[in-house]
Parts: C-alpha cells; sequence; structure tokens
C-alpha cells in the first residue's frame, strides 16, 4: 500500500494551507493511499544546536520527537507538505523540524553513505500577497530539505491572495480542485 507522510505546517489550525492539504489528501485516501498527518507545531522538536555532533556518526545527539520521525520519513513513498508563507519563509516551527535533517546531509555528503531509494514529495503553498517570487524562497527551502531525503519534488503550487482563516474555502474554491490535480500528478509520478 502506497503510505504517505503529510506536513502540516501552519502554526494556525483549520486554516487555509490546511484546507488545500485536506482537499490533496482527500484524494489520496480516495485511491486508497495510506495518509499520516504531522504537525510539527504540536511537536516536541528542538531546534539544530549546529554542533556538528552528527558528522561523525550520521545520528543527532538531540533525543526528542524527530526519533520517531527520522524512520517514518524514510519509509514513506511520498512528503506532502501544506505550509503558507512568512516573512517570504516557512512557519518557524516546520523550519525547525528541517534543520533537524542536518544528520542526513552528513551522512550523504561527509560520511559518504548510500542516499535514500529515491521518492517524491510535494509542496502546497498559500501566502496573502498575490506576487509568485515572494514564494520562491519556500518553495527553494524546501525542495533543498527533501533532497536530502533524495526525494525529488516535483509538484509545486503556490495558491495566493488568501489572508483571513477561512479566505481559501470562501473565496478560492478553484484552489482546492487544483489541489485535487496536484495531488493526482503526484501519484501518477509527475
Ligand atoms: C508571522 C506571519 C508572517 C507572514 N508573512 C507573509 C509573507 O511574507 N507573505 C505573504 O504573502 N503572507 C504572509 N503571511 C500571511 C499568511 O501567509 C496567510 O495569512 C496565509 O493564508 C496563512 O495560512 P494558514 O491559514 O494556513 O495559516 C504571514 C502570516 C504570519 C502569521
Amino acid at each position: 500500500m502506497t503510505e504517505v507522510l503529510a506536513v502540516a505546517a501552519s502554526a494556525r489550525r483549520g486554516g487555509n494551507s490546511d484546507a488545500v492539504l485536506e482537499s490533496a489528501l482527500d484524494v489520496l485516501r480516495e485511491r486508497g493511499v495510506k495518509v499520516e498527518t504531522i504537525i510539527p507545531r504540536d511537536l516536541a522538536i528542538s531546534p539544530c544546536l549546529s554542533c556538528n555532533g552528527c558528522w561523525d556518526t550520521g545520528v543527532c545527539v538531540q533525543r526528542d520527537a524527530m526519533q520517531e520521525l527520522y524512520v517514518r520519513f524514510c519509509e514513506v513513498d511520498h512528503v506532502v507538505v501544506a505550509s503558507p508563507i512568512y516573512f517570504t519563509s516557512l512557519p518557524g516551527h516546520f523550519k525547525v523540524l528541517i534543520d533537524r535533517f542536518q544528520c542526513f546531509w552528513a551522512r550523504t555528503y561527509r560520511l559518504g553513505r548510500p542516499p535514500q531509494p529515491r521518492r517524491t514529495g510535494m509542496f502546497l503553498c498559500v501566502g496573502a500577497m498575490d506576487r509568485e517570487r515572494y514564494y520562491g524562497c519556500a518553495r527553494t527551502i524546501v525542495k533543498a530539505w527533501m533532497s536530502t531525503l533524495n526525494m525529488g519534488c516535483p509538484v509545486t503550487r503556490f495558491y495566493p491572495g488568501v489572508d483571513a482563516k477561512d479566505d481559501l474555502v470562501c473565496n478560492h474554491p478553484e484552489y482546492l480542485e487544483d489541489a485535487r490535480r496536484a495531488a493526482l500528478e503526484l501519484l501518477e509520478g509527475a
């Protein structure tokens, strides 16, 4: 059975990025995909200490919720991220999680270990502003993070002009439909 790990990256529950995420995940569930969602805001994850402890071992010196997540991120077939833009970047809780994958970077680039099997991910992004250029930074970070998992990110979407919590659902039903199409693209190996 295909497995997807979804990241609901917003600090706000039930908002715009959650709406597009659920729309995409509905399609996956309809097609028999097993979906698990994690919410970085609700997890006890400490920031990377930049201690370089992982450089010789490939293992993070810190012990927290990440241990289980490292395993899950390696097991699943796809990772689906839905995030708002915060100051042209990603919400802090999610960025903390991303930084903790420095030990995966160390495994590959310092220790020369073989990469994880090649897989794919998807990035759905919402923001208040209308300009697509404000989303490039977040997309670059997500792609760089996924590449440490040897994961391509062939499906990315930006849904602009949504700010209030129910903006997307009330004013942009076309975004929900597009998120469904994006999920299909992921499954079909875009
Ligand atoms: C701390 C913070 C910073 C933000 N910075 C930006 C920004 O730089 N560009 C932008 O377009 N929207 C920005 N926004 C607006 C959110 O991206 C927007 O409200 C989005 O729809 C929230 O998604 P959510 O409902 O999933 O949390 C920011 C919101 C917050 C809370």
